[in-house]
């Protein structure tokens, strides 16, 4: 017999959840340059870019991940808590600095992000370029100084470099740029999603197992969930392009047909991506059962995932 997934009541998972964005998004606030520290209009720009919206789902997935690698009920001890705040910062930074550049003008061209002009808008190109730039060593700052054992430190170092380096999110990105106008076989497209945006989010999994201790099941169960979840994210963010309008998204709706981009809605209408993202969250599921009740959150955060409104 199946056993089931603990799940927990949805008014505490939104009460989780934003105890979760309120401490990623302090945390946030203290590792971004001061506005009034040189060169002020670049760490404008740099905290314009990731305070003031925003999900948080990639910080909510390394708290979860935390959680689900102690035993139910087990809080993290002080140090490891600091860690966890480091790397959903870290995710954080990373996702801003992916969205500047992905909105450019020579990228997506988007206008609005997050419900307000994208930073190349409000700033400038430069600037914006810049502030991308800058928000990467940050991330990588604070996974560094992360107050847990330097061999933990290193290896959070190596998996986020790898997720969101050519052969992770910006390979993926570079694929996305290439298949303009183009129609691709599901395979590359599945390939083209794992590499953009599932990369990053199975990275946030994976460095809340890291920090947290998780034992070689727990991350086996970890990394089959992460892949799930990963892939469906970007599903959802296309069926969402169109299905759901500007104000609510916060950033353009129907972008993608508008820019002749080859999305899963494309390739297999809305139906068949919203079949799919059912498979996943089943998949990501059953990848959750052998962790048993410390696992409630990151099962929450899964159905949230696939049935988010923007
Ligand atoms: C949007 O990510 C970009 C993708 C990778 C699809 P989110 O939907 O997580 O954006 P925010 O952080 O909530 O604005
Ligand atoms: C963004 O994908 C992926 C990354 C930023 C790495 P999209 O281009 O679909 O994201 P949105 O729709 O602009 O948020
Ligand atoms: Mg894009
Ligand atoms: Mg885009
Ligand atoms: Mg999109």
């Amino acid at each position: 017999m199946m056993g089931h997934v603990v799940t927990l009541d949805p008014v505490d998972f939104q009460a989780w959840l934003r105890a979760r964005v309120g401490q990623v998004e302090d945390t946030l606030e203290q590792t971004l340059p001061a506005a009034n520290l040189l060169p002020g209009r670049l760490h404008e720009a740099m905290r314009y870019a990731v305070l003031g919206g925003g999900k948080r789902i990639r910080a909510a997935l390394v708290y979860a991940a935390g959680e689900a690698s102690l035993q139910a009920g087990v809080a993290a001890p002080p140090a490891q808590q600091i860690a966890l705040d480091h790397a959903a910062a870290a995710v954080e930074l990373v996702h801003a600095y992916s969205l500047v550049h992905d909105d450019l003008p020579c990228m997506d061209d988007d206008t609005l992000r997050r419900g307000r002009p994208t930073v190349h808008v409000q700033f400038d190109e430069a600037t914006a370029m810049l502030a991308g730039d800058a928000l990467q060593p940050l991330a990588f700052e604070a996974l560094a100084s992360m107050p847990i054992a330097p061999a933990l430190v290193v290896q959070a170092i190596q998996l986020l470099a790898g997720a969101i380096g050519s052969q992770g999110m910006v390979g993926g990105q570079a694929i996305d740029c290439d298949s303009v106008g183009r129609v691709l076989a599901q395979d590359d497209l599945q390939q083209m999603h794992r590499m953009k945006t599932g990369a990053l989010l199975e990275a946030s999994v994976l460095l809340g197992g890291i920090v947290a201790g998780a034992s070689s099941n727990t991350r086996e169960g970890l990394t089959r969930y992460a892949a799930a979840i990963g892939l469906a994210f970007q599903i959802a963010d296309d069926i969402l392009d169109v299905t759901a309008d500007t104000a609510t998204l916060g950033k353009t709706a129907g972008k993608d047909a508008a820019e002749n981009k080859p999305t899963y809605v494309s390739t297999l209408g809305l139906e068949g991506s919203r079949q799919l993202l059912q498979e996943l969250r089943e998949e990501a599921r059953a990848a959750l059962l052998p962790l048993g009740p410390s696992a409630a959150s990151l099962s929450c955060l899964a159905d949230f995932i696939v049935g988010r409104d923007r």
